[in-house]
């Protein structure tokens, strides 16, 4: 079945990597900064379940570009004289969108009441245009793609996280990277509002551990499900000593340091990220650690070359933007692991 995705900017590489993991036989067509059209044999609910994907559609038909209001009439000729709206379950009502480049434009009355008109007709179900609980069938237009989608909209977007925090696409994606196992010891100790550990409650896990030295400070508000959640440990420490933490310990750690860019850092940059990494070796289990880090992309260099001092082997780079900043997300595992791994 060929889907068609849209993400926030920037996180393409990452998206791609957990669709290959998530879904059965991904094929990408096409993809932008922000979107992608691919094929999987994965039935629709897998796909509208992902948390990481702002919007997933499946695609119902396609012609050459042409102005929206064309394809419409198209897609309403389309939709009259072939069975392309059979097999959608059970639908009592429905509204039409177009997209054109990721915004969202209006149709001339006459196309869209045409192109609703057949949709009803097809599926028997009434236009509802506030959405609702109902059907919600898309054209699509974007400037890398040679033709239009008709696609049918199977998810209602990710939750943004707090100011400051990561959204839960991000953190999900960065969870995703750590190849999460049902006896995970997890740590994220840059935790901030918890996001990261949130995404991680996601999956079985042995127990989850939160450190952030600002944690019940005003400016580190602690996501409430992580106060609930069970086998859940609530640190207030410094992550370059992490005294609570045993040595060999933990199996993942995902994290989001300061980026030393609007951060105080008691130490310079480099120093910081040396003692972070000792801190990391110390307590990641020597066998089985896996570390993903985000960091700012002008402080990449100076963490990727510090990888092999700690034990570990950085594994893959993925270049992406967090709110608009150039960020990567460093993936790898203790050196013997990574071999066995990929
Ligand atoms: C970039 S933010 C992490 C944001 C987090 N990923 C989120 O979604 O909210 C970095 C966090 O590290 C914390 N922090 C800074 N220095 C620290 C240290 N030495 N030990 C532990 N936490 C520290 C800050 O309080 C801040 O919450």
């Amino acid at each position: 079945m060929r889907y068609f995705a849209q993400y926030r900017a920037g996180l393409g590489e990452l998206v791609i990597d957990s669709l290959r993991r998530d879904l059965a036989g991904v094929q990408v067509i096409s993809s932008d900064d922000s979107s992608l059209l691919f094929d999987s044999r994965s039935d629709r609910a897998k796909v509208g379940g992902l948390g990481y994907l702002k919007n997933a559609f499946t695609v119902l038909g396609s012609v050459p570009r042409s102005t929206p209001q064309k394809a419409a009439e198209r897609f309403a000729e389309q939709v009259q004289t072939t069975p392309m709206l059979r097999g959608q379950g059970r639908v009592t009502s429905f509204r039409t969108m177009v997209s054109v480049d990721g915004k969202l434009v209006g149709l001339p009355r006459p196309a869209k009441l045409r192109l609703e008109s057949a949709i009803g007709k097809a599926t028997g179900a009434r236009v509802n245009a506030r959405g609702g609980a109902g059907a919600e069938y898309w054209v699509i237009g974007r400037r890398d793609l040679s033709s239009m989608l008709f696609c049918q909209r199977l998810t209602s977007g990710v939750k943004q996280g707090a100011a400051g925090s990561l959204g839960a696409d991000l953190a999900t994606l960065l969870v995703k990277a750590s190849e999460p196992a049902p006896d995970d010891v997890f740590l994220d100790p840059f935790a901030g509002s918890g996001a990261i550990v949130s995404a991680r409650m996601a999956s079985a896990y042995r127990r989850l551990i939160y450190s952030d030295l600002a944690a019940g400070e005003p400016q580190v508000q602690i996501l409430p499900e992580l106060r609930r959640g069970k086998r859940v440990t609530l640190l207030t420490e410094d992550a370059l000593e992490l005294p609570s933490v045993p040595t060999g310990s933990v199996s993942a750690i995902v994290t989001d340091p300061p980026w030393g860019e609007y951060d105080e850092l008691d130490v310079d940059l480099s120093t910081f990220a040396r003692q972070m990494m000792q801190s990391f070796d110390r307590v990641l289990d020597p066998e089985r650690g896996r570390l993903v880090l985000l960091v700012s992309r002008r402080v990449a260099d100076v963490t990727a070359r510090l990888w092999k001092t700690a034990g570990l082997e950085l594994a893959q780079s993925h270049e992406l933007l967090v709110n608009g900043h150039p960020a990567s997300a460093q993936v790898g595992a203790r050196s013997r692991r990574t071999g066995d791994r990929r």
